[in-house]
């Protein structure tokens, strides 16, 4: 009998995630442990990991010196980045007329710019064949998303499926491969802001009738960051229950 092909082999590898403490990103973080590499994991609350292969770092993803300061902290322990996985995410909130220029600044730095700061300064370290950058986007940089997350979350989620494909493009004669995994509802904390009447309101859009785990987010990811995927770079990995099929 053969043994299961395992998704990723990243024994003596090193993956930089963000969002290390919500729900997504703490899978991403398992997951990459259990393929055997060495994760930087980063947040703004404190990490809970004590594996000796974690290096844990709190990490304000909007501000510049924190992102390069990071950076710096993986090369002295590390050396390199082979996987940039971009989880840290925040949703807003309310009708367009009413959201406040500050709050929209808030959403749009926490998940595009904060993009645009990670890529940059980890690319001296990720410039080789075989890196691998995934960021997150949603379903609502899709569809257009509700008053329920806002007007700036799908904005800034549909900006990075574009961002996605600019650095592609840029990095592909560096051997950098980039995709973005879109999720639709996945059960994490970044939920518990809903009703159960909107929980049942969103569950009934969903043609599987549930929502995804972080686990399943983590393992798209995984695929990505895998040699299976040795093909594919600006791709939108739709994980979204079958939210989003008409695009
Ligand atoms: N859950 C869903 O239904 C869903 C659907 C579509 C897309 N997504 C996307 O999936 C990603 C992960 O979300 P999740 O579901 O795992 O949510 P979560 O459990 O709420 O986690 C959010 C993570 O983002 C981090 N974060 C937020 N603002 C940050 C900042 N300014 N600097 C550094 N870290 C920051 C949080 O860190 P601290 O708590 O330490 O501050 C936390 O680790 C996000 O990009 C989200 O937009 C989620």
């Amino acid at each position: 009998m053969t043994a299961t092909p395992t998704l990723l082999d990243a024994a003596g590898k090193v993956a930089f995630v963000t969002g290390a403490t919500g729900g997504i990103g703490k899978a991403c973080v398992d997951m990459f442990l259990g393929a055997g590499a060495s994760v930087v994991a980063t947040g703004r609350r404190a990490v809970a990991n004590d594996n000796a292969r974690v290096l844990k770092l709190s990490l304000e993803v909007t501000d510049e010196a924190q992102v390069a300061d990071a950076i710096a902290k993986t090369k002295a322990r590390f050396g390199t980045i082979d996987y940039l996985v971009h989880m840290a995410g925040m949703v807003g909130k309310g009708r367009l007329d009413q959201l406040s220029l500050a709050d929209w600044r808030t959403v749009v730095d926490t998940n595009l710019t904060s993009a645009f700061l990670l890529m940059k300064h980890a690319y001296p370290l990720l410039r080789k064949p075989g890196a691998s950058v995934v960021l997150c986007g949603s379903s609502n940089g899709a569809n257009g998303g509700s008053h329920l997350s806002g007007a700036a979350y799908a904005s800034s989620k549909a900006a990075l499926v574009n961002l996605t494909r600019y650095a592609a493009k840029e990095w592909a004669p560096d051997g950098i491969r980039v995709n973005i995994l879109s999720p639709g509802p996945v059960d994490t904390p970044m939920l518990d802001r809903l009703s159960d009447i909107q929980h049942e309101g969103l569950k009934a859009q969903l043609p599987l009738g549930r929502y995804a785990t972080a686990a399943e987010c983590a393992g798209g990811v995984m695929f990505l960051c895998s040699a299976h995927a040795s093909s594919m770079t600006g791709t939108n990995m739709n994980v979204s229950s079958g939210l989003v099929l008409d695009r």
